[in-house]
Parts: structure tokens; sequence; C-alpha cells
């Protein structure tokens, strides 16, 4: 449908050589207007990647393919007659590394899978936070603004989704994700090379993500929109189903710590903010039932609980 839309794609290796000036203006404009990036040169070991992407697979053929299929069955999805919207055509798993990591309470990992798993968690938390730093020079904030925001008292969340998209016989019929804005900070995903499907809202028009082999893909989370005041902001995002071939994604979170204060900065604010301020955890609670409605809603809520926390402060209070 549109022409002239090329997706943003960053050589981070520029960062520290004679293109730094035009490297940071490339990211400053795709955090102001496509709200995601696609990473190349980030300084993780595509070998690690390939690893990754291997074990990820098997993981998927061995452990996971059957539940998914018993899923769809006891779901009555294997027929997929009239359109599904309240269901996801995903198979998924979550890893925590902070504040605590349950890297080996999770069944069916080998040890080599949670080796690298553990690893790349790691390189991931990095480069996340180098990043911050490079949206905080970029937003004219102190450096580390940012880190010391997500970290509350007891240091950022982070975590990793690791997903599947099967094939799915009827794509029209259902998503492999539904629509929606994620609620936290940074999002790095390292997606599937061959099989596309991640798509996001620009201008009114559903735009791809193209799959690019060792890249990591940026979005920025709701948490940043309300940081930056609305300079940047959170991008509405979804995943298609396929016909054919399994589309893995590995996506990494790194969110704000439960008790971190979320509010927008004041060297970024003229008058008065339109955003609310709150405690990520409350919002989280908030996301968890609208996570796939507009993201304003959820501001405007946030808002008026702040308000009437201040005319009724013991209200507040007695949620302890
Ligand atoms: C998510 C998400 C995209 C993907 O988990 O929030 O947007 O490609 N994932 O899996
Ligand atoms: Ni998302």
């Amino acid at each position: 449908m549109e022409k002239n839309i090329k997706f943003p794609v960053i050589d981070l290796s520029n960062i520290n050589g004679e293109e730094r000036d035009q490297t940071m203006a490339l990211i400053d404009d795709a955090c102001q207007n496509w709200g995601f990036f696609e990473l190349l040169n980030h300084g993780i070991p595509y070998d690690l990647m390939d690893n990754i992407e291997r074990m990820t697979k098997e993981h998927y053929k061995k452990f996971m393919e059957q539940k998914f299929k018993e899923m769809l069955r006891s779901k009555g999805l294997d027929t997929l007659e009239t359109e599904v919207e309240d269901i996801d055509w995903e198979s998924t798993f979550f890893l925590h590394h902070l504040p605590q990591t349950n890297l080996y309470d999770i069944p069916n990992m080998s040890d080599e899978y949670r080796t690298a798993m553990k690893d790349f968690g790691k390189r991931l938390e990095n480069l996340a936070e180098e990043l911050l730093d490079l949206l905080c020079e970029n937003l004219g904030l102190e450096k580390g603004y940012l880190k010391k925001v997500f970290h509350g008292t007891k240091g950022p969340t982070f975590g990793t989704k690791v997903s599947n998209y099967p094939p799915c016989p009827k794509p029209e019929m259902i998503k492999g994700l539904r629509a929606h804005t994620d609620a936290g900070g940074l999002i790095l995903l390292f997606q599937d090379d061959k099989v596309s499907g991640l798509q996001l809202l620009k201008d009114g028009v559903w735009v791809d993500v193209p799959p690019l082999k060792h890249s990591i893909v940026i979005n920025l989370g709701d948490q940043l929109e309300v940081i930056t005041n609305g300079k940047y902001k959170s991008i509405m995002h979804r995943v298609l189903t396929q016909k054919e071939g399994n589309r893995m994604s590995i996506a990494s979170f790194y969110n704000p710590g439960k008790d971190a204060e979320i509010s927008p900065a004041q060297s970024l604010v003229d008058k008065e903010s339109e955003y609310p301020s709150f405690v990520f955890d409350d919002y989280m609670k908030l996301y968890a039932g609208v996570k796939f409605q507009p993201k304003e809603p959820r501001f405007e809520a946030m808002k008026n609980a702040a308000a009437t926390a201040v005319v009724n402060p013991v209200a507040t209070v007695e949620t302890f």
C-alpha cells in the first residue's frame, strides 16, 4: 500500500566512529517517528544468536509443539470457521532474569540451552542499558537518567518471552498476537530471519518489520512515552499468522522495577504534562486486563487514580 516507507535499520558499530552524529540522529528519528528500529552490529555475537535460534526451534519441536496442537483442539481452533478475536496463535514460555532468575525452574531445557540463554540475556541487558543512555543523550537528559528511573529500589525488571508462531491454515481468521503497545520500557527482539509476520501501525497503515538475519529489533514501551512526555511514543504492533513456516521470536523486556516511580522528565515538560505519574506496578496491574486496547485510556485511568489519591490520601495508605 505504501511506497516510500523505509523501515529504519541502524548499524550500531557506527556509534563509535566518524558517523556517530548521523547514527545518533537516525536513532532519534526512529524513536520519534517509528517507535521501532532494527539494529545490526549490536555487539551480540552472531554465533550465539545462531545457537539460540537452533536450540529454540529444537525445544519447540521436542517439548512445545504437541502441547500447542492439544491447545488448538481443546479451544476448538482446529477448524477456524469464523474469526477468532480473543486468542493468539502462539506458543510461549517466559524467562525471568531480573530481579530474580527463574532459568533453573524451567522444565525441559538442556544445560546448553540454559547457559546460552543466560549469556544472551546478560548481553541484551547490557545492550538495553547502552541504548537507554543513547536515548538520554538524544533527549538532553543526563547520562544514567533513564537507568536510574527504571531502577526503583531493587533494580529493573528484565525478562524474555520465547515464542513460536506455528503455521496456520487460515491466517485471515486469527492473529499470531493481537495488536497492542508494550507496557514497559525498551523491548529487544530477536525474530526469525525467514518467516515474517510482525507489523507496526504507522500513520494508520500496517507496515512490516522486515526479517533481517542477526538483527535485533528495538521498540519503545508505554513507560518511555510517559517519561519523554510524548516526545517518543509506544507504537501499536501485531503478529500475523502465516500459512507456511514456524516463526520464532525471542522478545526481551527491559522494564522498570515494580516500585519505580514513573513520571515525565521535568526538562521535557513545558507547562503541565498530559501524562500521568505513577508507580510502575500499578500500571502493570491495569495493563494486564486491557493489553489489547488503546493506551490512551490507560494513561487517563492512571491520571484519575493519582487525582483520587491526592483528594483522599488515606486510600493510598490502606492498600498496604
Ligand atoms: C510482544 C510482541 C512480537 C513478536 O511479545 O509483546 O510484540 O514478534 N512480540 O513476537
Ligand atoms: Ni509487543
